[in-house]
């Protein structure tokens, strides 16, 4: 039990660079003071003292302003930071190294019994005010950005952000350079918009750009298969686009032609 409860207050050092010492530790952490007594309402509730229980994780939640089931079961180094208003329910099932700050709420989204509450992986870290909602897997490292609303599966790894939580996919900059000579290629220029600006147009165009060089490459390949039958197919090039066609567009919307 020692051994635990020195690896609980070790990885807040790891985990909150305003902890100083370990009196200071044991004495103003809530989420560690929680943590403690979800232990002691874990035993109860899986010994058949569900009121006891129930009773121990109401004074803890008095105490700390977190209120976790005792039902609710909870790996190593479980570290919540801050706390208050977090609310754990009943079936969710939490990993080894978990975070979680405040007002984090792991629920469900059905009266229904049996398992509604999410699983949180190893090394999951759901940001502040997340709520994380429904019978689910967030998969080991994976990241909830604060005040996201998520209700379907993260994979492993992924960062999940916004309401409903989306997906987060960071270009390399190899696909950059890529998505670059494509736009070149088509005479396309988006008027400086960059791929460090967090514009969703910009996003959108940066995977259409991608999908062009797929089916730019597809249509080679098939050229070439096409031309090494020996039959009389030849390949053209494919017209310009000329900034005239565009103009009028541009008029419109305010905006020039591509240079
Ligand atoms: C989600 C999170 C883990 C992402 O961290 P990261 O992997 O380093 O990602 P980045 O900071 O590079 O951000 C990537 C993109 O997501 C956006 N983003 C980051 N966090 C976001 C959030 N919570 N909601 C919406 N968008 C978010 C960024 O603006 C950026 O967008 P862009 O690519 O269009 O520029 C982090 O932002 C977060 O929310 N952590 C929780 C921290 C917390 O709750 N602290 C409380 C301390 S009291």
């Amino acid at each position: 039990m020692f051994e635990r409860m020195r690896e609980d207050i070790q990885s807040v050092f790891h985990r909150d660079p305003a902890a100083r010492n370990a009196f200071e530790v044991v004495t103003c952490y809530p989420g560690l003071h929680a943590v403690w007594l979800h232990r002691v309402a874990h035993a109860l509730w899986c010994s058949g003292w569900k009121w006891l229980a129930r009773v121990v994780s109401n004074f803890s939640r008095w105490l700390t302003g977190i209120e976790i089931h005792p039902g609710a079961k909870i790996g190593r180094r479980f570290f919540i930071d801050h706390g208050m208003g977090i609310v754990i329910g009943e079936t969710a099932e939490i990993g080894d190294d978990v975070t979680l700050y405040q007002g984090v709420t792991l629920g469900g989204t059905s009266w229904n019994k049996g398992k509604r509450h999410p699983t949180l992986e190893d090394g999951v870290v759901v940001g502040a005010g997340a709520k994380v909602l429904g019978p689910f897997t967030v998969g080991a490292g994976a990241k909830i950005g604060s005040n996201a609303v998520v209700t379907k599966a993260v994979p492993a790894g992924a960062t999940a952000v916004g309401i409903p939580g989306k997906i987060i996919v960071k270009s390399t900059d190899e696909q950059e350079a890529r998505r670059q000579a494509m736009a070149e290629k088509i005479g396309f220029d988006a008027y400086g918009v960059g791929p460090d600006m967090p514009d969703p147009v910009a996003r959108a165009i940066g995977q259409l750009l991608d999908h062009l060089q797929a089916v730019d490459g597809r249509l080679e390949d098939v050229s070439r298969a096409l031309a090494s039958l020996d039959c009389d197919y030849r390949a053209k090039d494919l017209p310009a686009l000329r900034d005239e066609d565009f103009a009028e567009v541009c008029k419109d919307q305010g905006g020039k032609p591509a240079a």
